[in-house]
């Protein structure tokens, strides 16, 4: 394991066989008695043990040193990447009540394909080529979800699919995206230091000097805070084609969220103007979940259509992925992604550049007619 030093390492051996065990993809510490892992989705708890707290906080604080950060009581909580891209979080007790907790999500070094999302269920093969053709259109798309659920891993599989010859810029807080491209430029946020005179330079910074970089398209890794005005402008200014990633469990609520975030900074738009803007900033929303069984799954593919009189978001959803059953030995959910019956409203663009979907890709099979009605 090369990511840590041969010092660090030493500090970590109670949970070396975890850091080295490529089907571990997350490791958690909750205090020094007590370690989690997640494997293929699910938590198992394992024996692993620290000696004690002090040897667990050791640990933590060589981490911290080996990136230039600190973490004692002035500094109770650690949000570090490691040099091959693993993130570390941690929290100090007391504000941890039951000893320090740590959680590292290890970086996989295989970044996942489109293919490995069809192979493992995630999405089906027709989804995946609308997803392509909506890239190539170059419509705005947000991949939405809860917490792990395979935002980043999507969008940097969508990222690589923008076509080679186009500028993208990809700002981020802490640099996780590898996108495939000839073209691609990365940005990423500055934390402030006052001890050590450092300024703060946030995603709301970089978006707008993305802007003045002559972007084919802007990617935003994680949008959670004011700079989500700068890219539904972004997005509506021309920059067609542009992505990023947001905190919510389905399409309307990433609408929502997208709205709250706007209206969090010292803005001067009406709140309606807001919901305008963002309702027609926003195209496709891509929502990811992670499902009981430990499957992480693309559970819609929606468009956004902008508000109605009332002034509420309409969208429609494209495809949906639907449990059918469950597999008795291995618990594991049976289910489909199924088209809803539902054309697109940039149909005609489809056809026009000759794009091979035909209209029927969209049509609900026999078989999911109910569940599709009963669920919309
Ligand atoms: N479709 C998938 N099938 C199986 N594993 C996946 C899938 N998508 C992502 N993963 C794995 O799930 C873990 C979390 O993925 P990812 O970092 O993309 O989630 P996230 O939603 O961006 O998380 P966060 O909310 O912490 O930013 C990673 O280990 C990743 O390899
Ligand atoms: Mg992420």
């Amino acid at each position: 394991m090369s990511v840590f030093n041969d010092a660090i390492n030493n500090f970590l051996l109670p949970v070396k066989d975890l850091l080295d065990d490529d089907t571990v993809t997350e490791i958690m510490m909750n205090g020094p008695f007590e370690v989690f892992v997640e494997r293929r989705g699910l938590l198992y708890k394992v024996p692993n043990k620290f000696r004690d707290g002090e040897a667990l906080f050791t640990a933590v604080r060589a981490i911290a040193q080996s990136v230039g950060r600190l973490v004692d009581d002035d500094n109770p909580t650690l949000d570090a990447r490691l040099p091959d891209g693993s993130r570390i979080h941690a929290v100090l007790p007391p504000m941890s009540k039951g000893g320090l907790s740590v959680a590292i999500r290890k970086f996989s070094r295989e970044k996942l394909t489109l293919k490995d999302l069809i192979n493992f269920g995630s999405l089906s093969p027709v989804a995946a080529r609308f997803l392509d053709i909506c890239i190539y259109l170059s419509k705005n798309i947000i991949v939405s979800g809860g917490t792990g659920s395979g935002k980043t891993t999507l969008l940097n599989v969508l990222g690589s699919r923008v076509p080679k010859e186009q500028r993208l810029l990809v700002i981020e807080d802490a640099a996780e995206l590898q996108i495939h491209g000839n073209h691609v430029l990365y940005f990423e946020t500055r934390k402030e230091d006052p001890q050590r005179g450092i300024t703060e330079v946030t995603i709301r910074d970089l978006v707008i000097s993305a802007m003045r970089l002559r972007p084919d398209r802007i990617i935003v890794g994680e949008v959670r805070g004011v700079e989500a005005l700068d890219l539904i402008q972004v997005m509506n200014t021309g920059h067609d084609g542009s992505m990023g990633t947001v905190h919510a469990n389905n399409p309307l609520e990433c609408c929502t969220r997208i709205e709250t975030l706007c209206l969090m900074g010292d803005v001067k738009i009406p709140p309606d103007a807001i919901r305008k803007m963002v309702g027609s900033a926003m195209q496709i929303i891509v929502q990811c979940s992670r499902y009981h069984d430990g499957g992480r799954r693309i559970s819609h593919v929606s468009e956004i259509l902008g508000v109605d009189d009332k002034g509420n978001y309409r969208s429609r959803d494209i495809f949906r992925w639907i449990q059918t059953g469950k597999d008795p030995e291995t618990g594991n959910f049976k289910g489909e992604m199924v088209p809803c019956n539902y054309i697109p409203s940039f149909f005609d663009d489809i056809v026009v550049n000759k794009l091979p979907f035909p209209k029927n890709n969209f049509l609900t099979p026999e078989w999911a007619l109910k569940i599709i009605k009963s669920v919309s």
